[in-house]
């Protein structure tokens, strides 16, 4: 019994001796210390000053929205041409109007269902709000309203806001100032079509009406969802609130 339990121990001595693999290498496992550096990491901290491939948010204007002194910018950093308008335009309908509505009054599906009123985009405050001010509230959130940093990337941000200053020109243009032909398309007034005029009337909802849902205090969705959070989801008590 004895030699066998030897045999077995010189197997495995002489086959651990056999590997010549990068196994054997010298190397360092994760989070190991290291007696070759002097702060004893093994794991180097970046060269001061390292920047990940992507990262290089150098442009301030353009990734801040603001001047040096830290003051909101007038003018858009990037050059404002169609295929932006166009591009803020789709990402506005996406991300904005289903609260500020698709011309900006404030009026989106979510608003009309009892979520806070956003301001008009064509109240004078912020027709003459700086394109900057627009940029720090997509970027991070203003008082009811949540940041749309992760939806929306930089650029489509400045592409937002160019298509909300379209918005605000729609709104507030006078008629003597377009073409002739395009003139002659206006209705006139008492003429608006039958959607042209509902437009017109847009209310938010009021809990009399038949669609009105009360959010949050009757929200949709309801308590017992697994995975749901908010407002009406069923959590078990230890679970944190999501912040
Ligand atoms: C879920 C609804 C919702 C969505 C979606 C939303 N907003 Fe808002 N927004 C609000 C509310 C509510 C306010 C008013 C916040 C307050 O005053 O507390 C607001 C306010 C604003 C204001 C006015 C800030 C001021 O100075 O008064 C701007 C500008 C704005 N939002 C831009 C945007 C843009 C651009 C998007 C799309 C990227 C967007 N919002 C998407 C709800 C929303």
């Amino acid at each position: 019994m004895r030699k066998i339990g030897l045999l077995i121990a010189v197997c495995g001595f002489l086959t651990g001796c056999a590997r010549l693999d990068m196994q054997d290498q010298p190397k360092y496992k994760p989070q190991r210390p290291s007696e070759f550096f002097a702060d004893g990491r093994s794991g180097r901290p970046e060269v001061e000053g390292t920047i990940a491939r992507g990262n290089l948010d150098e442009d301030t204007a353009l990734y801040t929205g603001k001047d040096e002194k830290g003051v909101d910018l007038e003018a858009f950093p990037i050059p404002v041409d169609k295929a932006l308008l166009e591009r803020g335009q789709q990402r506005y309908d996406i991300y904005c109007a289903p609260c500020h509505g698709r011309i900006g009054n404030g009026l989106g599906m979510i608003v009309r269902r009892g979520f806070k009123q956003p301001p008009s985009y064509h109240i004078d405050r912020l027709r003459t709000a700086p394109v900057g001010h627009f940029y720090e509230v997509i970027t991070n959130g203003y008082g009811a309203m949540l940041n749309y940093a992760a939806q929306v990337p930089v650029r489509d941000r400045w592409a937002i806001i160019a298509y909300i200053r379209v918005l605000q020109l729609s709104q507030n243009a006078n008629a003597s100032e377009l073409a002739a032909d395009v003139r002659g398309k206006l209705p006139q007034p008492g003429q608006e079509t039958a959607e042209q005029k509902a437009a017109l009337k847009m209310q938010p909802l009021v809990p009399g009406d038949s669609d009105f849902h009360n959010f949050p205090a009757n929200p949709a969705t309801p308590a017992g969802v697994p995975g749901a959070f908010g407002a009406g989801a069923n959590k078990p008590s230890n679970q944190p609130e999501r912040k």
